[in-house]
């Protein structure tokens, strides 16, 4: 039995960072690494950016928490630049992923309740994933994640990604929503059909489902856009959001319209620290940052400069299967075993990912440069052909 106090939920590597830069991290030890990892894609702005560490330091020298007990006026300043840069006018701040497809599902429930559906139910897919929480774990496509927390909830329909036919069948009287993500990332960085949001946002308007996205991983620029359902041209009716809204302090928001946030009312859902003053300091720092340094452009250029460059080398092995991917989310799929592959890499001091089994993620900060970008592809180069 292990001595450590901490709970062994977690298979962790052995390292252990003391400081990072940028797209570098330092080790205990001393020793230098490169991050295509960014903490989960959360680091978007790089580790230790001056502007979060600043509005961090800043606030939290003044007040760190209040609860939503009282007004909170850097909640409003937030959610109004994220109503600007999503289009959704109302934000709910929550503290992790999880949390804000939580609260997602129970706007979608409410939604339905006011109609008058008294089960609600809604649509989600097989490969998902949406969190560890009962709710966001039932939703979540792998059994993996739900094996041994049964009884699961009920309300949630599955069907295959990609798949608009699927969601027009499963459709019932009782359907409310459809929760999907717009590019999924633990599933293997799966990139749907180009139509395939615009076809969904059809159906919803047809049948009266609010379009639900996870953007949890896929936004604050990480696909080349704000949000990734910026590439299809709809307007969701809730997007969810955390990662890297907060570059690392942990904040997370379910966005919704004017009219779909109309259902939850003074009352119907809450948090003790969601939105408090220091998440908000570094959220607005990391909104600001994105801005002013032109991140979700660069996400987008660097990103095909990365997949191109992949495409050519990594690309052109046999084993290699498909390289895909948007901006800085970016999948290799491998014929091939991969299980030594993230040690091996973390030894040649690259912080690299693997999902789904056969799938090489990669979710670099924004900030990456050219020559970052060429170390990462020289270093799976080498590896990919050592290793196999
Ligand atoms: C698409 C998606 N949704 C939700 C989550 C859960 O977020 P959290 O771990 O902050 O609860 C994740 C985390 O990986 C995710 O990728």
């Amino acid at each position: 039995m292990s001595s450590s106090n901490v709970m062994e939920t977690y298979a962790r590597l052995p390292v252990a960072f003391a400081s990072g830069e940028g797209a570098v991290l330092v080790d205990t030890q001393g020793r230098q690494y490169l991050d295509a990892v960014a903490g989960v894609a959360v680091c978007g702005l790089g580790h230790a950016h001056p502007a979060v560490t600043e509005a961090v330091c800043d606030q939290a020298g003044r007040l760190v928490h209040t609860s939503n007990l009282y007004g909170i006026p850097l909640q409003e300043e937030v959610a109004a630049e994220l109503a600007r840069i999503s289009g959704l006018e109302r934000v709910f701040f929550a503290n992790s992923g999880a949390e804000a497809n939580e609260a997602a599902i129970k706007l979608a429930r409410r939604f339905g309740h006011e109609k008058g559906i008294e089960r609600p139910e809604i649509v989600v897919m097989q490969g998902s994933f949406h969190g560890r929480t009962l709710a966001t774990l039932t939703a979540t496509g792998n059994r993996k994640v739900q094996a041994g927390f049964e009884p699961l909830l009920p309300g949630f329909k599955r069907v295959p990604y990609d798949d608009l036919e699927a969601v027009e069948r499963v459709g019932s009287e009782s359907t409310v929503a459809v929760l999907v993500e717009p590019i999924q990332g633990e599933g293997g960085v799966v990139v749907p059909d180009p139509g395939y949001l615009a076809g969904l946002r059809r159906i919803c308007d047809e049948r009266g489902w609010l379009l639900m996205l996870d953007e949890v991983q896929t936004g604050m620029g990480r696909t080349g856009a704000w949000m990734a359902f910026q590439h299809s041209g709809i307007r969701p009716d809730v997007v969810t959001l955390a990662k890297a809204l907060g570059n690392g302090v942990p904040v997370g928001a379910a966005l919704a319209t004017a009219e779909a946030a109309a259902v939850l009312g003074p009352g119907s859902h809450a948090t003790t620290f969601g939105g408090n003053p220091l998440a908000m300091a570094a959220a607005r720092a990391v909104i600001g940052t994105i801005e002013a340094e032109g991140l979700v452009e660069r996400a987008a250029e660097t990103g095909e400069y990365l997949m191109d460059r992949l495409r050519e080398t990594v690309g052109a092995r046999p084993e290699a299967r498909e390289i895909r991917g948007r901006g800085l989310m970016i999948g290799i799929e491998m014929e091939a075993d991969l299980s030594e592959l993230v040690p091996r890499a973390l030894e040649h001091g690259l912080l690299i990912n693997v999902t789904a089994g056969t799938v090489i993620r990669l979710l670099p900060p924004l900030v990456l440069t050219r020559e970052q970008a060429d170390r990462i592809v020289e270093g799976l180069s080498y590896l990919l052909g050592e290793a196999l």
